[in-house]
């Protein structure tokens, strides 16, 4: 019998269908995300985010602290699902993630600048984009334009039909933890040290709220009046006293996280640490614990490496808990479940 013959080859070709089979639901059972997702589905959609939210953050020059780490809470709480958009004011049957989120102190402008591109994609290509993708890649375009690294997201995430305030509190890292307690939530999220410590170089944009090192500046540790924490600068902290001050009728008040380059997406927060400038008890202790500080220290002396493993960072954090293929939903709403 020959290598034509009619049996033989319908035994090669049931064995490729069976091959191909096996890789389809293999594939089916764990789609990946991909850069050129909507190439054909909605092939402008990164030009319409791009648009949208350049103009935004125009207009508002503090939507892009708030935007990246809307994107990070999102992330960490039940995946990369746009479930911290919810907004409490859509009446969902649960109280949403944000309504438990630090009390709310989720920045405006970023959920509006997600809102406005949602609405600019649906517009375009109608329940195509998920919320998930769009605030992905907001936030990347963000941190391009404060002169961070660019970098390209991978995109087909689908949009949770949940969102819980119950799952904030356990997923998220508190200012108060050790660096090897952040390094164990992180790890959990499947990121490593290093990821986490060239992520939290996020904080060389933004601000934060007297109330989150209020404990630092004024009776550390129970000590009485002035006292702050020895690892601040003594000047940098009295500077925080005074600006501080009326913080518990103004709870508004907030202070840049990097003093130095406020606005600017730079290795300038490492380099505030060994200073005593870190602003938030989180941020001091990723120079005390060795495993994080060699990954400060050469963020620190080599911008190159920061933004190398930034957008890296960035990439891998955009795909934790993702969910897609037929799993989540396109949500034709970011602030609302339906
Ligand atoms: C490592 C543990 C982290 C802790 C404990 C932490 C904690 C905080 C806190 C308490 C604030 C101030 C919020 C406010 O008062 O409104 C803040 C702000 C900020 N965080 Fe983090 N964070 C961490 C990691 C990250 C990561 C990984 C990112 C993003 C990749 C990020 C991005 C930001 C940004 C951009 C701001 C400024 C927000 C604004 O200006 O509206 N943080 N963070
Ligand atoms: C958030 O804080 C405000 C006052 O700062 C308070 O009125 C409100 O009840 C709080 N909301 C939640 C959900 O804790
Ligand atoms: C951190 O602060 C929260 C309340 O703000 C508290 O519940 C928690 O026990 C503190 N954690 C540590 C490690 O001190
Ligand atoms: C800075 O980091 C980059 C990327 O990791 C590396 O190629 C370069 O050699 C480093 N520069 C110095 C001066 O160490």
């Amino acid at each position: 019998m020959g290598m034509g013959s009619p049996l033989r080859r319908r035994l090669l070709l049931s064995l490729a269908l069976l091959l191909l089979a096996t890789a389809c639901a293999a594939a089916a059972a764990k789609p990946r995300l991909s850069t050129n997702y909507y190439r054909h589905s909605c092939p402008r959609a990164e030009r319409i985010v791009a648009d949208v939210i350049a103009a935004k953050q125009r207009a508002n020059p503090s939507t892009a602290a708030g935007t990246l780490r809307l994107f990070f809470h999102d992330c960490f709480v039940g995946g990369c699902d746009a479930s911290v958009l919810v907004s409490p004011l859509s009446s969902p049957s649960t109280a949403p993630e944000r309504a438990a989120d630090i009390n709310l102190s989720l920045p405006g402008d970023a959920f509006d600048a997600v809102a406005r591109a949602k609405a600019a994609l649906e517009a375009a290509c109608p329940g195509v984009v998920s919320c998930a993708d769009a605030l992905a890649l907001a936030a990347r375009d963000l941190v391009a334009a404060l002169g961070g690294p660019r970098f390209a997201v991978a995109l087909g995430r689908r949009d949770s039909a949940r969102s819980d305030a119950r799952d904030v509190e356990v997923n998220l890292p508190r200012t108060n933890m050790s660096a090897r307690a952040m390094a164990r939530l992180f790890a959990r999220k499947g990121l490593s040290p290093r990821e986490m410590v060239a992520l939290a170089g996020a904080h060389t944009v933004g601000f934060s709220h007297c109330a989150e090192f209020a404990h630092r500046i004024y009776g550390y540790r129970g000590a009485p009046g002035e006292a702050h924490d020895p690892r601040l600068n003594p000047e940098f902290a009295r500077a925080l006293q005074r600006s501080c001050a009326g913080y518990k009728d103004d709870p508004t008040v907030s202070i840049f996280n990097d003093v130095v380059t406020p606005r600017v997406f730079d290795e300038a927060y490492y380099k505030n640490l060994p200073r005593g400038l870190g602003l938030l008890a989180s941020d001091a202790a990723l120079w005390e614990y060795p495993p994080t500080r060699v990954f400060a220290e050469r963020y620190a002396a080599n911008r190159t490496a920061f933004f190398e493993d930034f957008a890296a960072a960035m990439q891998r954090l955009g795909a934790v808990g993702v969910k897609t293929g037929r799993q989540g939903v396109v949500r034709r709403r970011c602030d609302a479940l339906d």
